[in-house]
């Protein structure tokens, strides 16, 4: 019987258990993929703590690479025995195989192995939509100045590279030296040691006191009323995470002083609600990866097992790049 990494209560990361787990046949509209690889994400870390709730027991994990094992009625973009991965919701892709809805599911060019997919795709899809759906209002151009935080990360190292390909002036915020130097190799035009230095002053040196058109903060509670300061006036603040907690509530009438301000909370499971707009982003990733102008890189590899460990790594940002768990 295949094998997955489930939780039966919210928790740390102790409540991660290996169980059997039988996997059936995909009913309309749905595949069986086994895995090669999956992604592990920062939201595994909030489903697990249940900061974002589902349903108990739940099977952790929300991107993977494999092989179509199996293809139920009405599914035409995927045949059995070709290679895929996906970004999907609902969670299950810490598991050896599993039923799940196909629309998602993208297959994998030849070119792309199974770690990397399992590596890119909601990382890579994230930072599609980011650089190029979530947009100011006066719109980016090559030259512009945008700040990301937690550059040195799995989205981060993306975006780093994808913007510098748009020709974008990334200012990368990392905890540490050697993340600082890590983002600048991808592509950032700046990085800021964010854990030693103040990042508001240095951004406003760093753009002559104008501020960047976008900020793009994943960090959340630690980092979001510095952000809102170092937008430039009808600037975008882009909050697409939590990793230092959530954002408390705000009142709006704070964003007006400071430049009348444009605020959004973005999720990528919006932009990937139907197979349509799925592919198209997902083809824009393989051209970014296929031509080499965005790399994925992959810092750490866990065996499924040791999933655990995976988790304490990412949550006391102990890793850099993306990372994989492999069945
Ligand atoms: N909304 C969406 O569509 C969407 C999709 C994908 C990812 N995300 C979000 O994007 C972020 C990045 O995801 P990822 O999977 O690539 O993770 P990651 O960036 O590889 O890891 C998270 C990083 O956040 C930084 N961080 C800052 N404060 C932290 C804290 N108190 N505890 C732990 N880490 C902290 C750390 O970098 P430093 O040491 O450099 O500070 C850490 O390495 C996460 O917040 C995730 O939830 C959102």
């Amino acid at each position: 019987m295949p094998r997955a990494i489930q939780i039966a209560a919210f928790g740390g990361p102790e409540e991660l258990q290996l169980v059997d787990l039988p996997v059936g046949e995909p009913g309309p509209g749905e595949i069986r993929i086994r895995h090669h690889a999956c992604g592990l994400n920062f939201i595994d870390i909030y489903q697990r703590t249940g900061l974002y709730t589902g349903p108990l027991p739940l099977t952790l994990g929300m991107e993977g690479a494999g092989i179509v094992e199996a293809v139920g009625e009405d599914v035409t973009h995927l045949r059995v025995g070709e290679r895929a991965a996906y970004a999907s919701n609902p969670p299950g892709s810490y598991s050896e195989a599993r039923v799940m809805p196909a629309k998602t599911v993208c297959k994998l060019p030849d070119d792309i192995g199974f770690e990397t997919g399992a590596a890119m795709m909601l990382k890579g899809l994230t930072a599609q939509y980011l650089l190029k759906k979530a947009r100011p209002v006066e719109g980016l151009e090559p030259g512009d100045f945008v700040l990301f935080h937690a550059a040195a990360g799995g989205v981060g190292l993306i975006a780093c590279q994808w913007a510098k390909a748009l020709g974008l002036q990334l200012i990368g915020t990392a905890g540490g030296t050697a993340k600082c130097a890590l983002a600048l190799e991808h592509g950032a035009a700046h990085a800021i040691d964010y854990a030693k230095e103040d990042f508001v002053a240095r951004v406003k040196e760093i753009t002559g006191g104008k501020g960047v058109k976008v900020v793009y903060d994943s960090v959340g509670k630690d980092t979001w009323e510095g952000s809102l300061n170092c937008l430039r006036p009808f600037g975008l603040m882009a909050s697409f995470g939590n990793a230092s907690g959530p954002v408390p509530p705000f009142a709006p009438g704070a964003l007006g002083p400071k430049g009348s301000l444009y605020v959004t909370r973005q999720t990528l499971f919006t932009h990937i609600a139907t197979r349509e707009s799925t592919q198209a982003m997902a083809d824009d990733l393989f051209g970014a990866v296929l031509s080499g102008s965005v790399k994925i890189r992959i810092d750490q590899r866990y065996p499924l097992t040791e999933v655990a460990q995976a988790h304490r790594d990412l949550e006391a940002r102990k890793t850099t790049g993306c990372t994989i768990l492999l069945p």
